[in-house]
């Protein structure tokens, strides 16, 4: 028996596919999402402000009655992740910006993070008119290298922002002995870390300053877009508060702004509908870690396919994505690209994930933004030359790296098996 004998003819060759039925949708929903929002639109209460003042820390979340939905969600959102005080925004991004600034980030200085990340983590930096400073990745993890922290260091340097890429904590104990070390301050980019614990007794988003979160549609926790601030800290509540709020203290006067703030604030029906979604979250997410084992078991059996590694110390993964390492060398020199396009043929849809690190896109070496900075006295570094800082990262976005979105691990065992099915089907093509 030769293999080319049992090899299926691909779909992307005309062959039949794995798989024709469609995988789990996002977001899940029911009657539970339109009845919050109905009511919020029922009571003609549609902002926080329209409840009077906000009471840090004298806030009981199961008492819900008459008050405002966005202080119930960040109650209970906070209650969730283990973290004293939370404050809802308009998104993610607003966050990390809010959470700079609140963090004391000036003009000038330099934040270190990572490149593997969505490109609003660069952008919270330089809109504070920061200057973003990279590390590689750890290839194994795909989170910024903690050990390459110390030796982008500088005396400009004022902030870590690692972000716990996929759901995949980062080594939060070396970079918060790093800050201690150099009077840094650190803000976690945790858009993707919902619900993530750390052996069994903290959660994502609670190790540094501020922990920052996503509510965007395509997040584990959905609200079509929003955000949330979380600390444990009463001065950075407040702060973060203020400046989300255009810079007003709660019990000052309405028109008097002791900080230049913005208007970043949570409307009713985006955090009705997160108290709806929060309480599928753990739920959710244990179906994502039960069904992720299962997959990876069978996936790391074939050639070129290693899942890339979750922090030992993870009790509670979110899985935002399952992260794959993907080796053209074990599947006869077949690019990336192009497995991905047989996958999807296949009725496997799967997502090569960042074209580029975020220090390649066209913005960071534009005239216009070194321009903007050259104006303000700051020279930023020459982004280009990082792309051999960082081999780690330019591999996982150019060869490597393969995206499965958390909603297909929301299906069931034959959902896997079908995922599985159409890896092999695929590798064994290339493969003697
Ligand atoms: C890692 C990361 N950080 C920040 C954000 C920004 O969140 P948002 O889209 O809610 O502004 C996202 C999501 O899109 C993200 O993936």
């Amino acid at each position: 028996m030769t293999m080319t004998k049992t090899k299926e003819k691909l779909a992307i060759h005309g062959g039949a596919p794995v798989r024709t039925l469609p995988f789990t949708t996002w977001p899940q929903h029911d009657e539970a999402e339109a009845r919050a929002v109905a009511e919020v639109a029922r009571s003609g209460k549609w902002w926080r402000c329209a409840y009077g003042t906000t009471e840090f820390g004298q806030r009981d979340a199961n008492n819900i009655v008459g008050r405002s939905r966005a202080e119930v969600f960040e109650d209970l959102f906070a209650q969730a992740q283990g973290a004293k005080y939370a404050l809802g925004v308009t998104s993610g991004s607003a966050a990390l910006e809010v959470a700079l600034r609140a963090a004391g980030i000036q003009p000038g200085d330099e934040v270190i993070t990572t490149p593997y990340t969505f490109i609003a983590t660069t952008t919270c930096i330089m809109n504070n008119m920061a200057v973003p400073v990279y590390t590689d990745i750890d290839p194994a993890t795909y989170n910024m290298d903690a050990g390459q922290i110390e030796l982008r260091i500088t005396e400009r340097t004022r902030a870590i922002l690692p972000v716990h890429f996929s759901g995949n904590l980062c080594d939060m104990e070396t970079i918060g002995a790093i800050a201690r070390k150099h009077h840094l301050r650190v803000i976690e980019d945790a858009a993707h870390a919902h619900g993530v614990e750390y052996e069994g007794r903290q959660y994502a988003g609670t190790f540094g300053d501020f922990g920052c979160f996503s509510f965007q549609e395509s997040k584990n926790l959905p609200t079509g877009e929003g955000g949330m601030i979380i600390t444990n800290n009463r001065e950075n509540i407040e702060r973060v508060y203020s400046l989300h709020h255009f810079g007003r203290k709660e019990g000052e006067v309405w028109y008097k702004h002791f900080h230049q703030g913005w208007n970043y604030r949570m409307n009713e029906f985006t955090a009705a509908i997160g108290i709806v979604q929060l309480g599928r979250l753990f739920e959710q997410n244990a179906r994502r870690m039960e069904n992720y084992a299962y997959l990876v078991n069978k996936l790391a059996k074939l050639p070129g396919i290693t899942p890339s590694a979750s922090h030992p110390g993870l009790t509670k993964h979110s899985h935002h994505l399952a992260m794959l390492r993907y080796d053209a060398r074990e599947v006869g020199g077949l690019h990336r690209n192009e497995f991905v396009k047989a996958l999807a043929a296949e009725g496997i849809p799967a997502l090569t994930g960042y074209t580029f690190p975020n220090y390649a896109n066209p913005f960071m070496t534009s005239e216009e933004t070194r321009a903007r900075f050259r104006a303000a006295g700051i020279s930023l570094p020459d982004y280009a030359a990082y792309a051999e800082r960082c081999p780690h990262c330019e591999h996982a976005c150019h060869e490597e790296s393969i995206w499965l979105e958390h909603r297909l691990l929301l299906g069931t065992r034959e959902d896997m098996d079908d995922i599985a099915e159409g890896f092999a089907k695929v590798i064994g093509a290339f493969t003697a």
